[in-house]
C-alpha cells in the first residue's frame, strides 16, 4: 500500500499485520508487530493507519491487549465509506501498518482512585480497552471484582467479547484471578437475546445490580470506566454523576473515566 516509495514521517513506525480475524460484516481484529521501544499502560490507545496517496491516514484506536504482550491486538469497525476503515478492512497477513510512537488515554488505572468494584461498560467496539485491561494482572490486584459489560446491537457482535472471555482461564498472568473476579455482562439492543437493553436502560431500572445481586452504584466501593460511542459516553457520564461519582483523569484521579471509541 504505497510504503516502499513514500518516506515514513518520523511519528510512526511500519509494523506487520501477523494475524487477522473477520468476526461480522462490521467488524475485525488484527494483531500486528510490536517494536521493542513501544511502551504503553493498559487501556491507553495509538494512532494506526496507512499510507493512502502517498501520505499517512491515521486514526486513534486502543491497544486490545494487555502492555506485557509481546504483540499488539486491535479490534476495529468498518465503515464501507470511511476513509481509513473502507482500506484497512481490506488489509492481509503480512501486509505492512502504521503505528504510533505516543499512546495515550485516560482508561487507565491510574486515573482511578482505590475502589472494590470496577465497572468497564462498553458498546460496539469500545469493549477494545477493555480487552487490555481485563488481561493486565494489575486490575486484579486493585480490585476485589471486575465486571465487564458489553452491549451491542445483535448478537453476532457480541463474539469478539465472548470469545477474549472464555480464554482468559488460558492466560498467562491472570488466568486464575480473572475467571474468579470477572463477570462478563451482555446484551443486545436490536436482535432477540436471553437480556436485552441499552446499559444506560438497564443502570437506570436497576436491571443490571439486581442481575449481578450488588447494589446500585456507590462512590464509596465502586469506579466506572467507559467507552462507547459519543452519545453513550455522555448518557453514562450522566448516570454516574447522578449517583454521585467524581470523573477522574491521570492528573486527578477519581472515581469514573470515560473515553470514545474511536473510529471513522
Ligand atoms: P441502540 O441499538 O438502541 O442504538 P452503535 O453501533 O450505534 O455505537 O451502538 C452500539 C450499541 O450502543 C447499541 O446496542 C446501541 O443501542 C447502544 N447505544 C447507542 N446509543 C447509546 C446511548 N446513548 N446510550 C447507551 N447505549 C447506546
Amino acid at each position: 500500500m504505497g510504503f516502499d516509495d513514500a518516506p515514513l514521517p518520523k511519528t510512526v513506525t511500519a509494523e506487520t499485520v501477523l494475524s487477522l480475524k473477520h468476526w461480522t460484516d462490521d467488524v475485525f481484529s488484527l494483531r500486528v508487530t510490536r517494536p521493542a521501544a513501544f511502551r504503553f499502560r493498559s487501556g491507553e490507545f495509538i494512532m494506526l493507519g496507512l499510507m493512502v496517496d502517498g501520505k499517512p491516514l491515521l486514526r486513534a484506536y486502543s491497544m486490545a491487549s494487555p502492555a506485557w504482550d509481546d504483540g499488539l491486538d486491535f479490534y476495529s469497525i468498518k465503515v464501507q465509506d470511511g476513509p481509513l476503515t473502507s482500506r484497512l478492512q481490506h488489509i492481509q497477513e503480512g501486509d505492512k501498518i502504521l503505528l504510533g510512537k505516543k499512546p495515550t488515554g485516560t482508561l487507565v488505572l491510574d486515573a482511578l482512585k482505590p475502589g472494590k468494584r470496577l465497572y468497564l461498560f462498553s458498546t460496539g467496539t469500545g469493549i477494545a480497552p477493555f480487552a487490555s485491561l481485563i488481561r493486565e494482572p494489575e486490575t486484579y490486584e486493585k480490585f476485589d471484582e471486575v465486571i465487564l459489560t458489553h452491549t451491542c446491537r445483535n448478537v453476532a457482535d457480541l463474539a469478539y467479547g465472548e470469545d477474549l472471555v472464555a480464554n482468559l482461564k488460558d492466560d498467562p498472568l491472570v488466568g486464575e484471578e480473572a475467571p474468579a473476579k470477572l463477570t462478563h455482562y451482555t446484551s443486545t439492543t436490536r436482535e432477540e437475546f436471553e437480556r436485552m437493553g441499552r446499559i444506560t436502560t438497564l443502570i437506570e431500572n436497576g436491571k443490571l445490580f439486581q442481575d449481578l445481586g450488588v447494589p446500585p452504584l456507590n462512590r464509596d466501593v465502586d469506579r466506572v470506566m467507559i467507552c462507547g460511542s459519543m452519545a453513550m459516553l455522555q448518557d453514562t457520564k450522566e448516570l454516574c454523576l447522578k449517583a454521585g461519582l467524581e470523573e477522574g483523569s491521570n492528573a486527578a484521579p477519581g472515581d469514573f473515566v470515560v473515553e470514545k471509541a474511536f473510529a471513522d
